[in-house]
């Protein structure tokens, strides 16, 4: 991998996955600029410079990705404000890709494809999205097909639901699956666990993401990003437990009972609305990236590992101290 300091890379979004890119992207040497609007804390990684800016105001934009080489988009509205924000979030960052001639890498998720067939997902799978989520990203998707279109250098990298270290927004793997998991009760399951689902590894995700914006085998196209042979979530859930050290036991929520609890609490009607991934296989294919850069997902004893010890620092209640 070659690397120049002429190039300026902007990571828009400082979430789940964009400090590993920055982090990663300045271990190699580049000048890395990370950009949110709240506060920077510990996701800041060394060598990386911090910007504050809402990527919804085009002149905050402007300002923050003048001189970009590459641009990453890793910023992500909450669910409740997607029908708002999605979509000028992502034309936004191509009208900036665009006006400082960047090449932009886009961060997507899987919803587009809808229920697809046989429950395999690769980068031909025409896009027939079921949810309301589901058609905004169809839309996001057309708009980056369009800015290709007219010249700009457009590469899109998809994953499955996160799972690894920082990964609180995950559907399954998140905040509440930790530490009811440590403590040894119930941890929460959509659908059906016996069905197989790909889930993608942080690391992973930032890592390909970094090989689609230096790899000039990657420009302008769409890319499934590098995910484990899906298992069914008990199968997974199992091993994490077994690494654990605790029995692996699960609740099924019924999505019935989300859609009733989402009339009160917005949030959980929009999870509701995705569950359906859960009923049914759904498997993310990354075997063109693998056949293109040789790269493979981290196996799940490291991935398992690493989240535990995340898991273990982040939620573990502290051992008392005898007296
Ligand atoms: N969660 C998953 O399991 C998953 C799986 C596959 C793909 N994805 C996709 O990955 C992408 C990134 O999502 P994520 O879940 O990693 O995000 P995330 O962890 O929720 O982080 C989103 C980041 O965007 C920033 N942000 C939001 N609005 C902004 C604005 N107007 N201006 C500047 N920064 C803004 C937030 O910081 P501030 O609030 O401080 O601005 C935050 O740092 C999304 O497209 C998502 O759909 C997610």
């Amino acid at each position: 991998m070659s690397t120049s300091s002429s190039e300026l890379h902007v990571v828009l979004g400082a979430g789940q996955i964009g400090p590993r890119v920055a982090a990663g992207l300045v271990a190699t040497g580049r000048r890395v600029r990370l950009v949110r609007r709240g506060r920077f804390g510990a996701e800041l990684p060394a060598g990386v410079e911090p910007l504050n800016a809402d990527v919804l105001d085009p002149a905050a934009l402007a300002a923050a990705t003048a001189g970009a080489t590459t641009l990453y988009h890793c910023v992500n509205p909450l669910y409740t404000e997607w029908p708002r924000r999605l979509l000028p979030l992502t034309n936004g960052i191509i009208a900036a890709a665009e006006a400082a001639g960047a090449h932009l890498v886009v961060l997507d998720n899987l919803y587009m494809y809808g229920r697809a067939p046989g429950g395999v997902m690769r980068e031909d799978t025409p896009l027939a999205p079921c949810s309301r989520k589901g058609a905004l990203r169809a839309e996001a998707d057309a708009a980056v097909r369009a800015a290709r279109d007219r010249g700009v250098a457009v590469t899109v990298g998809r994953a499955s639901d996160f799972i690894g270290p920082g990964a609180t927004q995950a559907a399954v793997f998140g905040e509440r699956f930790w530490p009811r998991l440590l403590a040894g009760k119930k941890v929460e399951v959509m659908g059906d666990p016996d069905q197989p689902h790909s889930y993608s590894f942080v690391d992973d995700v930032a890592a390909g993401l970094i090989t689609l914006g230096t790899d000039p085998r990657a420009r302008d196209q769409l890319w499934h990003l590098p995910a484990n042979p899906a298992l069914t979530t008990r199968a997974l859930i199992e091993m994490i437990a077994a690494a654990a050290g605790v029995a692996p036991r699960l609740a099924r929520v019924p999505t019935w009972v989300l859609r009733g609890v989402g009339v009160v609490a917005p949030l959980l009607r929009e999870v509701a609305e995705m569950a359906y991934q859960w009923d049914a296989p759904y498997v993310l294919d990354d075997g063109r990236f693998r056949a293109t850069f040789g790269a493979t997902a981290t196996p799940w004893s490291a991935v398992i590992a690493s989240a535990l010890a995340w898991a273990r620092a982040t939620y573990a209640a502290p051992v008392r101290a005898a007296a």
